[in-house]
């Protein structure tokens, strides 16, 4: 099977209703070929996943529910390990620890990253493995010195597979550093224009 995440996620179900709405003979291209894709981290996905600053992970329970919660961090606050392996800080929460709880039964996440200005998004399949704070090698990667969360473990993530995804019905939404950067452009030209009034009043 060459496309990894269509590997994965292209089951005999997902197949069927392919056939019923007939998308089916589109995907098979994605199938063909026998070296595998869509599955080690290149530059592209590397990049973006560096510029984000949170991400939505599903992780599954004991009763077979799906779990989604929010992670965030400093722009950057997932590391790029390697090819196969990225990394974050699970910074301490509510302590309801329903992920975490959840990855000691299984350790398959579905993670989201979500680049809404420029409505992008980049969907990924690994396996986590627990890191504690007694394996520094680990977690000395993941401080991040200026930031006030506390972190309490390390997500150590191996991709299996990854997909981006199509800009449709994303709305675009902006950060503050964001806003502050177009803002900051527009009051030096107010400041600019405030200057040269004063110098046309009568003095
Ligand atoms: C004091 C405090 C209260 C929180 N309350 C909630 C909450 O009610 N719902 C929620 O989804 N997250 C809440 N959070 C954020 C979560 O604790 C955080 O996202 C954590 O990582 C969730 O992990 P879990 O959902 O895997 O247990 C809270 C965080 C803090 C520090």
């Amino acid at each position: 099977m060459a496309h990894k995440f269509a590997d994965i996620m292209f089951t005999d179900a997902v197949k069927s209703i392919q056939i019923d709405y007939g998308s089916r003979k589109m995907y098979t291209r994605m199938e063909q070929g026998t070296a595998d894709y869509n599955n080690l981290i290149g530059p592209n996905e590397a990049a973006f996943i560096s510029a984000r600053d949170s991400l939505y992970m599903a992780t599954i329970n004991e009763t077979g529910w799906p779990y989604v919660q929010h992670r965030g961090g400093p722009v950057g606050f997932v590391k790029i390990l390697d090819e196969k392996t990225i990394a974050m800080p699970d910074f301490r929460g509510n302590r309801q620890y329903v992920s975490v709880g959840n990855l000691t039964k299984d350790d398959r996440i579905s993670l989201f990253f979500m680049d809404y200005p420029n409505k992008i998004r980049l969907k990924i399949l690994g396996r986590v493995a627990l890191v504690g704070l007694d394996k520094p090698d680990i977690i000395t990667k993941l401080q991040m010195p200026n930031y006030r969360g506390h972190i309490e473990r390390g997500f150590v993530i191996k991709i299996e597979a990854f997909d981006w995804n199509c800009p449709q019905h994303i709305t675009e939404r902006y950060t503050l550093p964001d806003i502050e950067k177009s803002v900051c452009a527009l009051q030096d030209k107010i400041t600019d224009l405030e200057s040269q009034l004063a110098n046309l009043k009568p003095q």
